[in-house]
């Protein structure tokens, strides 16, 4: 595959099934209409950002509430039964409870699993922030909760002039940091938080996640971040052996986060 071709012409429609410039029409909601909404980041891609969102949502459904998942842009995907599918599209839609088009959830879904404006440039594709906005706020008229998944890291360009820490301080959402322990992982944490309290946002907790079965002095690891990172640790999840919501779920405490819905709605 050539990665190469920079002049290709933003022209040729989305490969999402409804075209995200539909999203814009989409009538707007008086204020905020989602009790509890956070943006999922991670130190960088694969490290479990996927396996918490997922977590979270299945704790949502859990306490009784209508959650809805969202991953505003992924890039990798496969044609089955005549539909494009993303795994963690799938992934996020299978934990949550409320059923919303894959053109809402995923408003740009791109065939090529890299680097997503690569992957955009590749389909003739432009990233803009409306249509994920306008998505989001279909999303949460329709829904008690809403946890949406970023892309790779924090600072993931989505175009020439557009990244998803931009669209975190767009969506103006708490944001929930993935730590994916392995060597490096103090810096790359450091470094995400940085850049998330200077865009003004919340860091509303992390979660450290052991990716590697051993890793070495994992607990030196978990304490420096400890000292270092200003927000709640969430959790510490083990590797799992069955890496789902419902497993890495029990090592997980959500409860702390702003709007969590402790008790199922009965009144
Ligand atoms: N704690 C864990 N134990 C075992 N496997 C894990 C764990 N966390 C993540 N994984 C696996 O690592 C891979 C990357 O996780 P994923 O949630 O997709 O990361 P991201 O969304 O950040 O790219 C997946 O195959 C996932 O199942
Ligand atoms: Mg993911």
């Amino acid at each position: 595959m050539n990665t190469n071709d920079e002049s290709v012409a933003v022209s040729t429609p989305l490969l999402a099934p409804l075209p995200a410039t539909e999203l814009q029409s989409t009538p707007h909601v008086s204020g905020p209409s989602t009790p509890y909404a956070c943006f999922v980041t991670g130190t960088d891609t694969e490290v479990g950002k996927t396996l918490i969102s997922a977590a979270m949502l299945h704790a949502l459904v859990q306490s009784g509430v209508r959650a809805c998942g969202m991953k505003p842009v992924a890039a990798g995907a496969a044609l089955r039964g005549g539909v494009w599918h993303n795994d963690d599209a799938d992934a996020l839609t299978a934990a949550g409870n409320v059923v919303m088009l894959t053109s809402l959830t995923t408003p740009y879904l791109f065939r090529e699993p890299v680097a997503p404006h690569i992957a955009a440039e590749l389909q003739g594709v432009a990233i803009e922030s409306a249509p994920i906005l306008a998505a989001f706020i279909e999303i949460a008229a329709a829904s008690d909760a809403v946890v949406v998944e970023g892309v790779g890291g924090f600072r993931v360009p989505l175009s020439g002039s557009f990244d998803t820490a931009e669209l975190a301080q767009q969506l103006d959402l708490p944001v929930v940091l993935v730590v994916g322990l392995r060597l490096g992982c103090i810096n790359h944490a450091l470094l995400t938080v940085e850049a998330i309290k200077a865009r003004g946002l919340l860091l509303a907790g992390w979660v450290a996640n052991e990716l590697e079965p051993d890793m070495h002095c994992a607990n030196e690891t978990i304490e420096a971040l400890l000292q270092r990172i200003p927000a709640p640790l969430l959790g510490r999840v083990p590797r799992l052996v069955q890496p789902n919501a419902i497993a890495a779920v029990n090592h997980l405490d959500f409860s702390g986060l702003p709007n969590w819905p402790s008790h199922p709605q009965t009144n």
